[in-house]
């Protein structure tokens, strides 16, 4: 077993978890890959089956999961269209082109992850185009695992709520706490509670799930108005 990750434009980053990886028992390494750069989706499908080769001796994936994401905080009165099209290429476009380019790759009875987000369910000020591209690659999700299914390829889509990583310059105090509020178990997520449930979709314990998205925050938002509701039922 072992995994390939991806880095843009933090190679350090991707070094160190190649590193703990290895520390741990595993095997990985790191290749660079521009998501929003469809053109350069054949070379890099190339450079995987190569190290797949070199590296493992085989020459298919296993799993998928697309990850790559960036945030943007703006009304959406403000959004430009610059703006939009790079979170549509990251978030929708790239995913579509890529799955469509490693597939060949992809063995069969292979999985899917794509990491979605919560913001899909509820609206949260400032994450319009972010939330609905999201949403694009939920029912994109549903798409592939009813064209891939003949191979048994199974596809899902993990939907987080607020997780402790660097995205959208990372979580202050204030938000921190604004979030934790929100959530049921009263705290963010921190990745591994994310990660351990991608590595279980991918894994053959979760053989039967597919075409799912599943939230993973934590109860986000889940609450109605339940002290009026209470007392009116009661009193
Ligand atoms: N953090 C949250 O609260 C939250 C909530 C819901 C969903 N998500 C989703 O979770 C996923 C992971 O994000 P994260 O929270 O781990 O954020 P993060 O710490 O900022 O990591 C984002 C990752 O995406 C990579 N990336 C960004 N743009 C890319 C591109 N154009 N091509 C290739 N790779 C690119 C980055 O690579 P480099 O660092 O090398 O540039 C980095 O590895 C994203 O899809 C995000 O939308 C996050």
């Amino acid at each position: 077993m072992g995994v390939i990750l991806t880095y843009k434009g933090n190679p350090d980053a991707a070094a160190r978890t190649v590193r703990s990886i290895r520390e741990n028992g595993g095997q990985a390494l790191a290749l660079p890959l521009d998501v929003s750069d469809t053109g350069s989706f054949a070379a890099f499908r190339d450079a995987v089956k190569e190290q797949l080769q070199a590296v493992w001796g085989i020459s298919r994936l296993g799993g998928l999961v697309n990850n790559a994401g960036y945030g943007l905080y703006q009304p959406i009165d403000t959004v430009t269209e610059d703006q939009s099209d790079g979170l549509f290429d990251v978030h929708l476009k790239g995913p579509f082109f890529l799955t469509q380019a490693l597939l060949p790759l992809l063995a069969d009875g292979g999985a899917i992850v794509n990491v979605t987000s919560a913001t899909t369910r509820v609206a949260t000020a400032g994450v319009a185009p972010y939330a609905a591209f999201k949403g694009g690659l939920e029912l994109l999700t549903r798409y592939m695992a009813k064209e891939f299914g003949a191979r048994g390829i199974r596809a899902n889509a993990v939907s987080p709520g607020a997780i402790r990583t660097r995205l959208g310059g990372g979580l202050n105090q204030e938000f921190e706490t604004l979030l934790a509020s929100h959530t049921a178990l009263g705290r963010v997520a921190e990745p591994d509670d994310v990660g351990r449930v991608i590595a279980t979709l991918l894994s053959t314990e979760s053989d039967w799930i597919n075409a799912q998205s599943i939230e993973v925050a934590g109860g986000y938002n889940i609450w109605v108005c339940w002290k009026p509701l209470l007392s009116h039922t009661f009193t």
